[in-house]
């Protein structure tokens, strides 16, 4: 039957994912994508093992409410993946049940049966009885971060991330202005639509491959243009772009200054900062001095002097909670320690580049985390910690305010 080796794929991700600490992004990459599978084969794999992810709690209630005795692993998985389809793709009763059944072992089989059939003549009280738990359970989220955006956000935010989380994310793309001007960008790809918050930013229906290939534009949410614009980059500065791969926001400077900013573009992660290369030739971006380099390190690297730059963007690694709706398994790997475990390292982050800023220069921190000990505090801690240092802006952008992914960035300027 149609979507065997997609299901098939998809029970293989979600075990891989169980066992190993590797990103669901990494697996649908190397495992899904790469994979021998037809094209719409692999996009309903992505879909299942992306959807089963984002609905794990809930599922295993329904499991639980099925089921009162202990249930091995693998079959956990094969159930997951059954009732998603059932109660939440709405695929066909008889395909789901039967090609979950197909897809376990044969001494699994009759449980997996049993378990699926109960579930399809039970739906509706299942269905009411969900609807009745906690937000944490009804929306499958950790319950520790419910609890932390009721307390900062309130009730209908934390309500409206939740929901937010769970809606697959669209697909937009930033027009690469270093190779093509928006209004031929428009008029050659008909199916981009523009947004109305940013003039070089599109949504599209489906990936755009064409245009990606001829390195017209480059896919990313359009609040990743918030920290970038806030810098206010000029053509001939020089720019430190200290935490930069895969290139996104060095790609947009680049493109902003029209090639003309003398731009380093500084990772720690060498398998990263091989794509910022990729990237940044394959759109023409150039003048752009990469290097490899741990700001966490005693030592600066030789390629960067004190006083060197005009602005300094610091995009922050952080707990990513604003882009939960993309990065679909975060939520899983978040541990409450790791919000302040976080800061420390931001911190130390940009103190280090701190040195590096001319007085009367600007830098810009930014994160895409929703979370005041990344952004509020950590800005407020820093201007303390560096009175030469003055707060001069904070943008924010707010998921169900906003409808966009979360992002935050302040401006600093260098006073003395
Ligand atoms: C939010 S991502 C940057 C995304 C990038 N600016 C873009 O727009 O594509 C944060 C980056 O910081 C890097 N990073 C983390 N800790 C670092 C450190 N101590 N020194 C240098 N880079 C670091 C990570 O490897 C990661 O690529």
């Amino acid at each position: 039957m149609a979507g065997s080796a997609a299901r098939q794929l998809a029970l293989n991700a979600l075990q891989r994912w169980r066992k190993s600490r590797e990103f669901a992004d990494s697996i649908v990459q190397r495992l899904i994508l790469g994979s021998e599978q037809s094209r719409s084969d692999r996009g309903f794999a992505q879909e299942l093992f992306y959807g089963v992810l984002r609905n794990l709690t809930l599922l295993d209630f329904f499991i639980g409410q099925l089921r009162d005795s202990a249930i091995d692993d693998l079959s956990r998985d094969l159930l997951r993946l059954g009732l998603y389809q059932l109660f939440e793709l709405r695929t066909p009763v008889h395909a789901a049940v039967f090609e979950t059944v197909e897809l376990a072992s044969p001494h699994r089989r009759s449980l997996i049966n049993g378990i699926m059939r109960n579930a399809v003549r039970e739906r509706d009280r299942l269905r009411s009885n969900a609807a009745k738990t906690p937000l944490h359970i009804r929306e499958s989220h950790p319950e520790f971060l419910v609890r932390r955006w009721r307390e900062a956000f309130g009730e209908n935010c934390a309500d409206a991330i939740c929901r937010w989380n769970n809606k697959p994310a669209p697909i937009y793309a930033r027009i690469n202005t270093l190779r093509i001007r928006p209004e031929d960008f428009l008029k050659n790809n008909p199916t981009a639509c523009p947004i109305s918050a940013h003039p070089f930013f599109v949504e599209y229906e489906g990936l755009p491959e064409a245009a990606i290939a001829r390195g017209d534009c480059y896919i990313q949410d359009p609040s990743t243009a918030l920290a970038v614009d806030l810098l206010e980059a000029q053509p001939g500065e020089m720019v430190l772009d200290a935490c930069a791969a895969p290139g996104g926001k060095t790609l947009y400077l680049a493109a902003i200054t029209k090639n003309t900013a003398s731009i380093v573009a500084c990772d720690r992660d060498a398998a990263r900062l091989k794509l910022l290369r990729q990237n940044l030739s394959h759109l023409g971006a150039i003048q752009i001095e990469v290097i490899q380099h741990d700001w966490l390190d005693e030592r600066y690297p030789a390629a960067v002097r004190p006083k060197q730059f005009d602005k300094i963007l610091v995009d922050a690694p952080c707990t990513n909670t604003g882009v939960m709706r993309r990065r679909v398994d975060v939520r899983w790997r978040l541990k409450p320690a790791d919000f302040q475990q976080m800061h420390g390292q931001q911190l130390r982050i940009v103190a280090a580049v701190i040195p590096l800023l001319r007085p009367g220069g600007m830098l810009v921190y930014s994160t895409c985390s929703l979370e005041c000990e990344e952004n509020e505090e950590l800005v407020k801690h820093l201007a303390h910690q560096v009175p030469t240092l003055k707060i001069q802006q904070t943008r924010t952008i707010l998921p169900w305010r906003d409808h966009f992914d979360g992002a935050f960035a302040t401006r600093f300027v260098l006073t003395g």
